[in-house]
């Protein structure tokens, strides 16, 4: 057979174990996999693999791309959000689609499609966010069109997103009649709100700036959020999926609740990974504030334990960047003071997922390469419905394949080694291995020997099937 590309004399991993093979490729799709040389050398481009860690392509399934939030818009798009993911190995993004006022979820799918469609390198999907309870209606109906999963917030009252917990507890009943999937932002919003009351004076903000973040959201707001999101999971039977968990106790809940046959999983984001919350005490510390904030050094090394046990079963971004202006607005200049509830909540990170579990995780020997492929192409593909295309390297998955020298280390440097449009980066200064030397999608080259070649409208909005047991 003629392959269109030729992945040559690399070691090929995928979660269930590697091997040193040559990939086939074909009209986007993997056509054939062998052993080195099995395959003859005939193809339009052969890339020479010897030395790399060879990959499938890895899916970031929490991104929020020029989204409206916080009185502002984040400032990396599909286009730049594309690229930055293609640096980083990750060949699809699943952004959430937030009704605009008024709007219900069919609309929203027409709203992210026209943010998308044509400007993406990388393949593209949308979970629905559910903000008012006439939305649930529509679920059955998205559910068929190809978008089974759906979100739901309990915070962000300001931003008009919030679910009760009536709408959570009808939502997971809903997911389990037709086969869907709940994700839930799980913080306490009355504590929160109270917590956030009792600090917002002028002379405690004047005092402590953006460790105030900190300060109002200990770990008990997500933890006793987590725990009663968990309860209306169990007693719906409805699929849930906890998104972006920080705490170490989210993870202690999450393994109980799957040893008695919950049907909930988790995910948690890099940043909660490497960072920490002393950096609130650095003069940018506000730079650092997302929703949940960075907690502390023990909660890093539960989560990556879960990691590697598996009651966190997928590592995500969060990505929802925004430039030093942007989150300059909580400056009042009259006070003299900043206000940390006016910060654009969200940081940027699509380059940086794969580098920061490549290097924190497999490097320092935290996780195997093979636990690393499950955590950020596999078990995320299939648990968000394209287990049966996407996340693996074998005969008939899209040719989503990403290349990593392991021998390579770059210095996180915005504008250089990240491609984010935001001027700064929480992990700038870092070495981190783990970028990507090539990264095709559907063998569409969008990295070539360590250069962005991103191709604005080749990703694909990707229908798809119920969410994978795990
Ligand atoms: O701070 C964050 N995480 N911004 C994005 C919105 C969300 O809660 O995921
Ligand atoms: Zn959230
Ligand atoms: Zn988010």
């Amino acid at each position: 057979m003629a392959f269109d590309t030729l992945i040559v004399h690399g070691t090929v991993h995928n979660a269930w174990g590697s091997a040193k093979a040559d990939l086939g490729i074909k009209g986007g799709v993997i056509a054939a996999v062998a052993e080195p040389g099995g395959l003859g050398s005939s193809a339009r481009r052969v890339i020479d693999a010897s030395g790399m860690d060879v990959i499938p392509g890895c899916l970031d399934v929490h991104v929020h791309l020029a989204l409206p939030f916080c009185g502002t818009v984040s400032c990396d798009d599909y286009e730049s959000g594309s690229a930055a993911a293609a640096n980083g190995c990750v060949t699809m993004v699943i952004d959430f689609a937030i009704p605009p006022a008024g709007a219900g979820l069919a609309d929203a799918h027409e709203v992210w499609r026209d943010k998308a469609e044509g400007i993406s390198s990388v393949d593209y999907a949308w979970h629905l966010a559910v903000t008012r309870r006439e939305h649930l209606a529509e679920v059955p109906a998205m559910i068929a069109r190809g978008m089974p999963t759906f979100k739901e917030f309990m915070i962000y009252e300001r931003e008009g997103w919030n679910a009760d917990d009536a709408m959570m507890f009808e939502a997971l009943e809903l997911m389990r009649l037709h086969d869907g999937m709940l994700l839930v932002h799980c913080e306490s919003p009355r504590v929160l709100d109270l917590l956030i009351d009792r600090h917002h004076t002028p002379e405690l903000m004047r005092e402590h700036g953006a460790r105030l973040h900190r300060v109002t959201r200990p770990n008990v707001v997500e933890v006793e959020a987590i725990e009663r999101a968990v309860r209306w999971c169990e007693a719906t039977g409805g699929r849930m999926y906890v998104v972006h968990m920080s705490t170490g106790e989210g993870a202690d809940l999450i393994k109980a609740a799957r040893a008695r046959g919950v049907p909930v999983l988790a995910e948690t984001c890099v940043q909660y990974l490497v960072l920490d919350d002393t950096v609130f005490d650095r003069p940018d510390g506000h730079l650092f504030a997302c929703c949940p904030q960075v907690k502390k050094p023990a909660d890093r090394a539960r989560l990556w334990r879960g990691l590697a046990d598996g009651e966190v079963c997928v590592a995500s971004t969060d990505t929802c960047s925004f430039t030093r202006e942007q989150k300059a607005m909580w400056w009042d200049h009259a006070g003299g003071y900043g206000d940390w509830t006016k910060i654009p909540m969200g940081l940027p990170g699509l380059d940086t997922m794969v580098p920061i579990v490549y290097t924190h995780g497999v490097r320092a020997g935290k996780i195997s390469i093979n636990r690393m492929v499950e955590v950020c192409s596999a078990a995320p593909a299939r648990v968000m419905g394209l287990g049966d295309r996407k996340g693996a390297l074998a005969p008939g998955f899209d040719a989503d394949v990403a290349v990593i020298d392991p021998a390579e280390t770059r210095e996180v440097i915005p504008g250089v080694s990240v491609r984010s449009r935001a001027d700064w980066n929480p992990f700038a200064g870092m070495p981190l291995g783990g970028f990507a030397r090539w990264t095709l999608c559907r063998g569409e080259v969008l990295v070539e020997e360590g250069k962005p070649t991103p191709k604005p409208g080749h990703g694909r909005f990707v229908e798809r099937r119920s969410p994978g047991r795990l």
